[in-house]
């Protein structure tokens, strides 16, 4: 990291260290599911300056606890982001829901965007839930399987998807749409804020609804850049083994 190199993809940045993520986000720079472009293309299509934001990556606070999650490994990172994110999202639906529900009766009437806000936020609650059910019964268990018998020797058999790459990319997929969704709902918010706004379950509910994109944003980094490219990589190995 000491040396510049502006040709290092934004998701390697934040996979390295997570607290880079502000620095980018920041410059609405997108290290999730933009996580492949380089810091040299990121800047030049915001006009800025590279080496200036290379000083400030450099700077990230050393204050904050520093979780390196590549140091997990991968069953063990797998085990955390069901553990962690997918049970954050099943235990936050419920609550934000209906904080939702009492907003657009309370303050419908007077911010016209509610009822788009509702809408979006449930149907990417049933996209997510889906989603995760896809990656808690098809690709997690495979992966955490192959994991293990490539590092006891054991045999197991190719997956009926013939290849990783074939769930990885529709998932994939899929958080493209979940960010893009949740991207409008900050949008239209005008990003949770609040000063004009005195009631309660206004501030309750986009605190929450914040809490909630973020969450978001660093489930699917440990996912599109940490835990899909390990997969990548160790599938290629595991399929030239004898089956
Ligand atoms: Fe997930
Ligand atoms: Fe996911």
């Amino acid at each position: 990291m000491k040396n510049q190199n502006f040709d290092i993809s934004v998701g390697e940045l934040v996979a390295d260290d997570y607290r880079r993520a502000d620095v980018l986000g920041g410059y609405e720079i997108d290290y999730s599911c933009g996580g492949t472009v380089t810091l040299e293309e990121a800047c030049k299509e915001r006009g800025l300056n590279p080496a200036e934001i290379w000083v400030e990556l450099l700077k990230v606070s050393e204050f904050e606890p520093y979780i390196d999650y590549k140091s997990f490994g991968p069953t063990k990172l797998i085990q955390h982001v069901v553990d962690v994110h997918h049970e954050y999202v099943r235990n936050s639906v419920i609550p934000l829901r209906a904080y939702l529900e009492k907003l657009l009766r309370t303050e419908g009437d007077k911010h016209p965007e509610l009822p788009e806000v509702r809408e979006l936020f449930f149907q990417l609650c049933d996209h997510l839930f889906k989603h995760m059910e896809k990656e808690e019964m098809i690709l997690f268990p495979y992966l955490k399987a192959m994991y293990g018998a490539m590092d006891r020797g054991y045999p197991l058999s190719m997956p009926y998807f013939s290849h990783v790459d074939i769930p990885i990319c529709e998932l994939e997929d899929n958080h493209r749409t979940q960010m893009d969704s949740f991207d409008k709902i900050r949008r239209l918010s005008r990003n949770f804020s609040t000063h004009n706004h005195s009631s309660r379950t206004f501030k309750v509910a986009y605190a929450m609804l914040d809490e909630f994109g973020q969450n978001l944003r660093l489930h699917i980094h440990l996912e599109n850049n940490i835990i899909f490219p390990e997969a990548r990589k160790a599938f290629e190995e595991f399929a030239l083994r004898p089956h």
